[in-house]
C-alpha cells in the first residue's frame, strides 16, 4: 500500500507515500480509501488529514497507468473523492510543494484546504493531451471563478498556493510546515457543528458567461489547432453552469475522448521520453559527477556566443578564448546585442543584462582557461584545427576537465585521440542558435568516461537543455537522420513535385517548416560543401543534382536574397522563382524522366518514412539506446510535429506493418534503393510491434 495511517491525539494522517511525487495510482487510492474506512470506523478520531510524503502533495494522476486497466481498476479517484465527500467527519487536505491534477482534484473533494506558501498549484492535464478528469472542471471554478478557472485549466500553468489567498480554494495559507497547521484547523473544524462545506454544493456564477465562454472558444481554437484538448477543456468548464453531476458527466465524457487519442499519446510520450533521455542504460543514476564552475569556450562565432549564453544564462561564469583579438571583440558585441534586443523587449531587465555580460571574460591566451572545469571547443569545422586545439587543451587543461567538442560532423573517437586523456572528451552538439534551441546532442566516444557523461547530462539541465545521448557515427543522430529526409525531398523535385507543393505538404503535416525553406534559412552553400566533401569520401551516396545546380546559379537562400526561392529585403516570406522551376523541370528532361503528378500523401510519406528507416537503423547499431531518444531529437531540433510525438512514435502509430508495405512499394520507383528497410522494422512489424513496445 503507497498511503500510510496514523493517528496523532484523535486526528487521523493519511498520508500519500509513492515516490517521486505521490501519483495516485491504484495502490495509492486504495491506501487513501482504507485510511478513510479506519478513521470513520475508529470512534476516538475526530477528523482526517490528507497529506504527502516526501518532495509534493500529490503530482496527480499516475500518468504511467493511462490505457492500462490499473486507471480504470476500483477504486477510481472519482470513488475515492466520493469516500472523501460522504464522510462524516471532516476531512482537511495539508497542501504543500506540488497539487497538480488529479493531486489538486483530490484537495477540492475535502471539506476544507490548507496550504503552505509556494506550493504549485496547477490542473496540467492540457499538457498532457487530456482534460482533468477527477472534477477539476467542474469543483475549480466553483472555488475560484470561471475565467480564472478556464485560464489555469486551458494553460495548464501552476500557480503558487498565495495567489489564492482570500478564494475558497484555501482556508488557510501558512508559511513553513503545513500538516500542524492542517492538524490544528481538523482539531477546530471537528469541534464545529457540521455539515462541513463541499465544493460540489457551491454555484458558479459569472455576469455574462456565454460571451466569456464563446470568446474563450475562439481564442483556443486559433492558438491550439492541432490538440483537442483545449476545446474541451473550454467545454467542460462550461459544463460547471450546469447542475454539479450533470457536469461530471459531461467532463468524464471529454476524458474518455481525450485519453485515446494520438496527440494524447503524443504529448505523454514526449513528457516520459524527456525524462527517459537522460537516463543512460549503462550509467546509473548514482554515477559520481564532477564540479562545473567554470566554463570555457574556444571560439567566439556563431556557436561559441551562443553556447557561452546559456552559461551566463545559468549564472556560470565562462571565458572565451579566440586567435585574434578583432574576433573576441566581435563575439562579446554579439552576446550583448542579443542580450540588450531581449531587454528592448521587456524579457530581461538591463541589471541582468550587466550581471550576465559581469560573468563573461574573454582570452588569447591558453595559460587563462587552465582552471576551467568545462572546456568546449567551437572553432572551425576542420579537423586540422580541432587537432591543433585539442593538442593544446591536453597541454594546459587542468585534470578533470571535461574537453567537449561542438563538432557537427566529425569523429569524436579522432578528436579524443589528439588528447592523452580520451576519457575526458565528449561531443555536445549544440543547434543553431544555441542560447534559443533546447537540444543538445551529447556525444559518446568510445573511451568516454561515465562520470564524463553524466556530468554533461547534469549540466545540461542546468542549462535548461534536453540533452540526448548519440554514439559517433556520420551525422549523429540528428543530421544522419536528415540527410535522407533531404535526399527523398530532391528526388521528389527530379520525378515531378516543387519546393513550394513538397514544402507545403510537409508544413501540412505540421513540421514548422519545408526542407526547401530549410535549406534556404540554413544557406544551401552547407550542403554543398559536405556534398562535394561527400563526392570523394562516399562516392557511392547519390543526391538529385537539384540542389547543387541551384547553388551554381548563386543562390544561396536567404542570405543572398534567393535560394530556392526569392526573397524581398526584410521578408522572410519564400516567393517561388521561375528559374528556379525552369531548371528542375529541365533537369527531369535531362535524365530521361517524364514528370507525374506526386500526391501530397506520398510526400509525407517519403519524407517521415526516410527518416523512420535511418532510425531504426540508428536503433539496431545503438548510436541510440532507446525510440525515443530519436524523438526527441526531432521534436527539440528538427521542428517535428509535437502532436505527432516524434517520428518513431508517428510510425508506431500508423502501424509498422503499413510503414513496411509502403517502403517496399517505393523500393520499386525512382532511386528505390534508398528504400531498403532496416531489419528491425521487418523484425518488429512481423512481430506486430511498434518501436515502443
Ligand atoms: N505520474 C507518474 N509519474 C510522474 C508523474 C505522474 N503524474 N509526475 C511526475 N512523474 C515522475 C516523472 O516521470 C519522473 O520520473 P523518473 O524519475 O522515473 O524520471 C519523476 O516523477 C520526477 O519528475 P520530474 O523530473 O518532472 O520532477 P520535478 O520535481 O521537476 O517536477 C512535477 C515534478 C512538477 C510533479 C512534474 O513531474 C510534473 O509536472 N508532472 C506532471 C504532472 C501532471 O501532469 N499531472 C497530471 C496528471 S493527469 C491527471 O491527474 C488526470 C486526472 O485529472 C484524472
Ligand atoms: P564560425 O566560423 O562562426 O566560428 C568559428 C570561430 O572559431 C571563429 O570566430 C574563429 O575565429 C574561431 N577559431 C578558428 N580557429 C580557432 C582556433 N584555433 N582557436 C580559437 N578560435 C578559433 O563557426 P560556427 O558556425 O560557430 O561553427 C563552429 C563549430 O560548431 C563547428 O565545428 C561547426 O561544425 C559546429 N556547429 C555549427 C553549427 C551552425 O549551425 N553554425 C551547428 C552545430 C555545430
Amino acid at each position: 500500500m503507497t498511503a500510510q495511517y496514523q493517528v496523532q491525539d484523535g486526528i487521523a494522517v493519511i498520508t500519500l507515500d509513492n515516490p517521486p511525487v505521490n501519483g495516485l495510482g491504484h495502490s495509492t487510492r486504495l491506501g487513501i480509501v482504507e485510511g478513510m474506512t479506519r478513521a470513520l470506523d475508529d470512534a476516538a478520531v475526530k477528523a482526517v488529514v490528507i497529506t504527502g510524503a516526501g518532495k509534493a502533495f500529490s503530482g496527480g494522476a499516475d500518468i504511467r497507468e493511462f490505457n492500462t486497466p490499473k486507471a480504470t481498476q476500483e477504486p477510481t479517484l472519482h470513488s475515492v473523492i466520493k469516500v472523501i465527500e460522504n464522510s462524516t467527519k471532516p476531512v482537511v487536505a495539508a497542501v504543500h510543494s506540488v497539487a497538480m491534477g488529479g493531486g489538486l482534484e483530490l484537495a477540492l473533494g475535502c471539506n476544507y484546504r490548507v496550504a503552505s506558501k509556494g506550493a504549485q498549484i496547477a490542473l496540467p492535464e492540457v499538457k498532457l493531451g487530456i482534460l482533468p478528469g477527477a472534477g477539476g472542471t467542474q469543483r475549480l471554478p466553483r472555488v475560484i471563478g470561471l475565467e480564472a478557472a478556464l485560464n489555469m485549466i486551458v494553460t495548464g500553468n501552476p500557480v503558487p498556493s498565495e495567489k489564492f489567498a482570500g478564494t475558497k480554494l484555501f482556508d488557510e495559507i501558512v508559511d513553513g510546515d503545513v500538516l500542524p497547521a492542517a492538524i490544528a484547523f481538523a482539531r477546530n473544524a471537528a469541534s464545529a457543528s457540521g455539515p462541513h462545506p463541499k465544493v460540489r454544493d457551491l454555484k458558479v456564477r459569472h455576469e455574462n458567461a456565454e460571451g466569456f465562454l464563446a470568446f474563450a472558444k475562439n481564442t483556443v481554437a486559433a492558438v491550439a489547432k492541432n490538440f483537442p484538448a483545449p476545446g474541451k477543456c473550454v467545454e467542460a468548464v462550461a459544463a460547471s453552469l450546469k447542475p454539479f453531476d450533470e457536469g461530471l458527466r459531461l467532463e468524464r465524457e471529454g476524458f474518455m475522448f481525450l485519453v485515446n487519442t494520438p496527440e494524447s499519446r503524443a504529448l505523454r510520450h514526449a513528457f516520459f521520453g524527456e525524462r527517459a533521455a537522460s537516463k543512460i542504460p549503462d550509467v546509473p543514476s548514482d554515477t559520481p559527477t564532477r564540479k562545473i564552475e567554470k566554463v570555457a569556450v574556444i571560439g567566439a562565432g556563431t556557436m561559441g556566443g551562443g553556447i557561452s549564453m546559456n552559461f551566463l544564462n545559468a549564472g556560470i561564469p565562462v571565458i572565451v578564448l579566440e586567435t585574434k583579438q578583432e574576433a573576441l571583440e566581435r563575439g562579446v558585441a554579439t552576446i550583448r546585442r542579443n542580450y540588450e534586443n531581449s531587454a528592448k523587449k521587456g524579457k530581461l531587465t538591463q541589471e541582468k543584462v550587466e550581471q550576465r555580460m559581469g560573468l563573461l571574460s574573454t582570452t588569447l591566451s591558453y595559460d587563462d582557461i587552465k582552471d576551467a572545469d568545462l572546456i568546449i571547443e567551437a572553432v572551425f569545422e576542420e579537423m586540422g584545427v580541432k587537432e591543433t586545439v585539442f593538442k593544446k587543451l591536453d597541454e594546459v587543461a587542468k585534470p578533470g576537465a571535461i574537453l567537449a567538442s561542438n563538432t557537427s560532423t566529425l569523429d569524436v573517437n579522432k578528436i579524443a585521440s589528439f588528447t592523452k586523456r580520451p576519457q575526458d572528451v565528449v561531443g555536445m552538439h549544440f543547434f543553431s542558435p544555441a542560447n534559443v534551441m533546447k537540444l543538445l546532442e551529447v556525444v559518446r566516444g568510445d573511451k568516454t568516461g561515465k562520470d564524463v557523461l553524466a556530468t554533461v547530462m547534469q549540466v545540461a539541465k542546468k542549462i535548461k537543455k534536453t540533452a540526448v545521448v548519440s554514439g559517433v557515427c556520420d551525422g549523429f543522430i540528428g543530421n544522419r537522420m536528415i540527410e535522407q529526409y533531404s535526399r527523398q525531398a530532391g528526388y521528389l523535385l527530379d520525378e515531378g513535385a516543387l519546393p513550394e507543393q513538397v514544402d507545403k505538404a510537409i508544413e501540412k503535416f505540421g513540421f514548422a517548416m519545408g526542407p526547401f525553406r530549410m535549406g534556404d534559412l540554413a544557406g544551401n552553400d552547407i550542403g554543398w560543401a559536405i556534398r562535394k566533401r561527400r563526392a570523394v569520401e562516399k562516392p557511392d551516396i547519390q543526391y538529385s543534382k537539384t540542389a547543387d545546380l541551384l547553388c551554381e546559379m548563386g543562390r544561396f537562400g536567404q542570405k543572398t536574397g534567393a535560394g530556392w526561392y526569392d526573397y524581398k529585403p526584410g521578408d522572410r516570406k519564400p516567393y517561388p522563382n521561375p528559374q528556379v522551376n525552369e531548371m528542375i523541370v529541365q533537369h527531369s528532361k535531362d535524365l530521361g524522366i517524364t514528370r507525374r503528378k506526386i500526391s501530397d500523401e506520398e510526400i509525407v510519406e517519403r519524407l517521415v518514412y526516410a527518416l523512420v528507416n535511418e532510425g531504426a537503423k540508428i536503433l539496431e547499431e545503438g548510436i541510440a539506446s532507446k525510440a525515443s531518444d530519436i524523438d526527441m531529437v526531432y521534436l527539440t531540433g528538427y521542428g517535428f510535429p509535437l502532436h505527432r510525438g516524434g517520428p518513431m512514435l508517428y510510425a508506431d502509430q500508423v502501424g509498422l506493418f503499413n510503414v513496411l508495405q509502403a517502403m517496399q512499394r517505393y523500393a520499386k520507383g525512382y532511386h528505390g534503393e534508398a528504400w531498403e528497410p532496416a531489419p528491425l522494422i521487418k523484425k518488429l512489424a512481423a512481430e506486430g510491434k511498434g518501436f515502443n513496445g
